[in-house]
């Protein structure tokens, strides 16, 4: 990107193989759900080593339809981090039941399995149900923010002891490890997303992949209005609508977007994990920033900065400044309690989340993206350190 076009703070990485397979299935006459989406949601099942996996239009799809399986509704209550996109805990009141925030690790930025005790310690148990105010505790749904994996291995085993279900948000990490394996294999639900911005693209798009094929079938006529038998797998005239549903497919152009990603998506990896790389070697040791928390397998998805007040400046004037330098931030994220719908409906306190405060005053996501080139990069490392010293000198400098 020349110096004096603005650096987006995203884009995504479309090859000629992305373009190639969209006119073959253009020119094959099928262009919705059908066989391109049956071969796309296998393969993504099988890289991530998940039973089975269903393709559908959004990773807030996969959430919905997630919940809606395993039977979640009115008089549930299910725990989401508040330091996450709405789409997590929209999903949650969309069923019926309530979304109860809490907070995350000061540190990570992540749902800990400490934070989710902590919490269920407070509640009532009786009948095997572990109630609260809101509702009887059914489910957790962590999300792997930035690429970064939560600790699975406690949370499972948390969800084991209380008799709740964990779902993974996962719209950040893919392709991220999780000790031995992909995330996306454990689990009854995990939810990827494939939206533009995402470290693979179909423009929109989403996965759901699962340890209980007997779910995601589910899910795969929930997706389609509950109809029994998809169109293209149908011999004649006759379907059978055996439940309602909803229309959350993926289409078969977006899913031959969606395979050539899929096979471009450890080289597209390598990348961010260099640029991650680079600016973490660029960034460690400048006083005032607090770079990106590591994570051996993360999917690199952001990379965030801290700028602290020690800096002498405040995260929007460097915001301001990295702007004039015509490179593109983003914010992840305002915490939902701060969202107008959420105060007006559970109208929270922001002192009971400090790990979200602390983290959402300082917090700033640079570009990092697989289109990027080296001197894209290097550009981005210039700003930083550019507006961090402009900023410290003050408006007179
Ligand atoms: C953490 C998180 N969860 C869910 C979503 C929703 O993804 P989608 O746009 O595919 O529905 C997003 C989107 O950015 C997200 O950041």
């Amino acid at each position: 990107m020349p110096g004096n076009e603005k650096l987006p703070f995203a884009r995504p990485d479309l090859s000629d193989r992305e373009f190639e397979a969209v006119r073959a299935v253009m020119e094959s006459g099928w262009i919705t759900s059908g066989p391109e989406t049956d071969l796309f949601e296998k393969e993504f099942a099988d890289f991530v080593g998940a039973a089975d996996g269903a393709a559908l239009n959004s990773a807030t799809a996969a959430l919905h339809l997630g919940l809606v399986a395993l039977g979640i509704g009115p008089g549930d209550v299910v725990l989401v981090p508040a330091f996450t996109f709405t789409a997590t805990a929209e999903v949650v009141s969309r069923t019926g039941a309530v979304p109860v925030l809490l907070d995350v690790d000061r540190k990570s930025y992540l749902l800990t399995p400490d934070i989710v005790a902590e919490f269920l310690r407070g509640c009532r148990g009786s009948d095997g149900k572990l109630t609260c105010d809101q509702g009887v505790v059914k489910a957790i749904i962590c999300v792997h923010y930035g690429g970064r994996v939560c600790d699975l291995d406690g949370l499972f085993s948390l969800c084991q002891s209380h008799g709740l279900e964990l779902l993974q948000d996962a719209a950040h990490s893919f392709p991220a490890r999780d000790g031995a394996g992909y995330v996306g294999r454990r689990g009854p639900v995990t939810a990827f997303s494939f939206y533009a911005t995402k470290n693979m693209t179909t423009g929109e798009g989403g996965m759901i992949t699962g340890d209980r094929p007997e779910l995601i079938e589910k899910i795969r006529r929930l997706r389609l209005h509950g109809i029994a038998t998809p169109a293209h797998r149908r011999a004649g005239w006759h379907y059978d609508v055996v439940e309602q549903g909803y229309k959350y497919n993926l289409s078969d152009i977006a899913s031959a977007i969606g395979r050539v990603q899929l096979q471009r998506s450890l080289e597209m990896w390598e990348k961010r994990k260099a640029i991650h790389e680079r600016y973490q070697k660029a960034f460690s040791s400048v006083p005032g920033l607090r770079p990106c928390p590591e994570q051996t397998g993360s999917a690199h998805h952001l990379y965030t900065l801290e700028i602290s007040g020690d800096s002498g400046l405040g995260r929007d004037e460097f915001v301001a400044e990295m702007e004039k330098r015509k490179v593109g931030t983003g914010l992840h994220f305002i915490p939902l309690y701060r969202m107008t719908y959420y105060q007006q409906k559970y109208g929270l306190d922001p002192n009971r989340f400090p790990g979200c405060e602390a983290i959402f005053a300082s917090i700033v996501s640079l570009p990092i993206y697989s289109a990027m080139s080296e001197s894209d990069c290097s550009r981005v490392i210039d700003a930083v350190l550019d507006s961090i010293a402009a900023v410290q000198r003050g408006p007179q400098g």
